[in-house]
């Protein structure tokens, strides 16, 4: 938590400066925010050697343009990253680099543009009446107990993908399914772990916890269901026009050729994993933040009532908007990002080997005490400053940045605060004494033990 200081969202506390490197590997195990020390919120990089392996945090912000925005193909994507979610993700684009990465955007990009958004958008809305309407079921039930958010929050965001994605709500058995199983498999395996950032040599078998790979196939033969019945919707003329038919019809503009069925089924994976997990974090922190400042609980209420359920009035939630931006700041879904060095590299006269392990990470970049005004405070008016204006362009990258960034960064943009208006329209949120979160890194960041709400209706 933030030292003794109330009126500050949370923050987890830093380890002591110097720890054994077995010390750190369990700190790191259970934490990874906890696990580093505060120096970081100052450094612009900062070097960890170990007798395994080194790594760099790159937390300057032209290092970080140069890694993600100017010279991506000479940083891939670490193939770690991926170890924990290879059966279930297989080819995705989250995973793979180099020339078939760059196919798979080319087919995947054109259903994220500008104009393809509007058409989600009552698909988003409907997904938010829902959400709504379980709510108000759960708050009546809840006979003024606390409820924890990120349960809510989850349920709506994977509703909005599946709306979105196949016009199929998260009541739709097969969804459903989908949606209980994802769960089995992140509490199993983390998006984000230790092997990620520890290169294992190639011949080291790996293991996955029981149970990991029989879930990852379960849920890939529902997903294969969804597609090939849509395929064949596709054929028959009878398709929806969504995201999964945009995609499905899409021909690469270089190579004529679309994506086959098991390739299909890797992305669908993606866009789900990396589509509703995260969501669901920033809108569960979103709400906490409100929670904590209720005079700009007020403030979004009061601009949600002239919402209107069109794609257009989107651009009246300008608060709405910038709180949601703050609070990506403040808890970016994903902490850290790691890439690897492919040719050796001098970084502030530093000599980066060739294979090292480079992380970028949004969560102290966005909090960095030498580039930020009030870095650990809740501003939501900063985004109007100098300073603000400027550390969003060279310091904030909660969907990454270049050509690797985030695919659902605008739908996200779209999603955010449009769910947290139609929120706190019908619904008021309250702190519940006793019970702040403390954020910690698993797939995404995370309340230790849940974010715990009193939740009451409005009128
Ligand atoms: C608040 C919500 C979201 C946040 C903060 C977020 C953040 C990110 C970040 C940081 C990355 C880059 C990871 C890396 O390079 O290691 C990423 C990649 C990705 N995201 Fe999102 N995301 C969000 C929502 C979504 C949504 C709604 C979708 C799809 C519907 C989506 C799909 C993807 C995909 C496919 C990639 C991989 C892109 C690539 O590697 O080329 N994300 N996201």
């Amino acid at each position: 938590m933030t030292g003794s200081d109330p009126t500050l969202p949370p923050k987890p506390p830093a380890r002591p400066d110097r720890v054994s490197l077995w010390r750190y590997v369990r700190l790191f195990k259970a934490d990874i925010l906890s696990a580093q020390p505060a120096r970081l919120y100052r450094a612009w990089m900062a070097e960890f050697r170990t007798p395994f392996f080194r790594s760099f945090l790159m937390n300057q912000p032209d290092l970080v343009k140069t890694v993600l925005k100017e010279r991506p193909d000479d940083f891939p994507k670490s193939d770690r990253i991926g170890e924990g979610l290879k059966p279930l993700l297989g080819q995705s684009v989250f995973l793979t680099n180099g020339a078939q990465w760059k196919r798979q955007r080319r087919i995947i990009d054109p259903a994220f543009e500008g104009g393809r958004l509007k058409d989600t958008f009552p698909a988003m809305w409907a997904a938010g009446e829902a959400a709504l309407a379980r709510l108000e079921r759960q708050v009546a039930r809840a006979e003024g107990r606390a409820i924890e958010v990120e349960e809510v929050t989850s349920h709506a965001a994977a509703d909005v993908i599946f709306r979105t994605l196949f016009s199929i709500p998260i009541e739709h058995e097969v969804a459903a399914e989908v949606f209980s199983r994802f769960r089995a498999y992140q509490r199993a395996q983390p998006i984000l772990n230790l092997a990620a950032f520890v290169p294992l040599p190639r011949w080291v078998p790996r293991f996955y916890p029981r149970g990991t790979r029989a879930n990852a196939r379960i849920i890939r033969d529902l997903i294969r269901r969804l597609t090939a019945e849509r395929m064949t919707a596709i054929e028959a003329g009878t398709a929806p026009d969504d995201l999964a038919t945009k995609i499905m019809t899409t021909r690469d503009p270089v190579t004529g050729e679309g994506f086959g069925t098991e390739e299909m089924v890797d992305q669908v994976a993606i866009f789900f994993l990396a589509g509703h997990e995260t969501s669901a974090s920033a809108l569960a922190w979103t709400l906490y933040l409100m929670a904590l400042y209720p005079e700009w609980q007020e403030r979004l209420a009061e601009e949600a009532q002239a919402m209107v359920p069109e794609f257009s009035g989107m651009s009246r939630l300008r608060l709405s908007r910038d709180v949601f931006r703050e609070a990506l700041r403040l808890y970016p879904p994903v902490p850290m990002m790691v890439r690897e060095a492919a040719c050796p590299e001098r970084f502030r006269d530093r000599s980066v080997p060739k294979g090292s392990q480079l992380v970028l990470s949004p969560w102290h970049l966005h909090r960095h005490e030498r580039l930020w005004d009030n870095p650990d405070g809740f501003d939501p008016t900063r985004w109007q400053t100098e300073n603000g204006k400027q550390c969003q362009r060279e310091a904030y990258i909660p969907f990454s940045a270049g050509p690797r960034v985030c695919t659902g960064a605008g739908f996200a943009m779209v999603e955010g605060p449009l769910l947290l208006s139609m929120l706190l329209r019908r619904f008021r949120v309250e702190r519940v004494a006793g019970r702040e979160p403390v954020p910690v890194a698993h797939l995404t960041v995370r309340a230790k033990d849940g974010i715990w709400l009193k939740i009451s209706r409005r009128d």
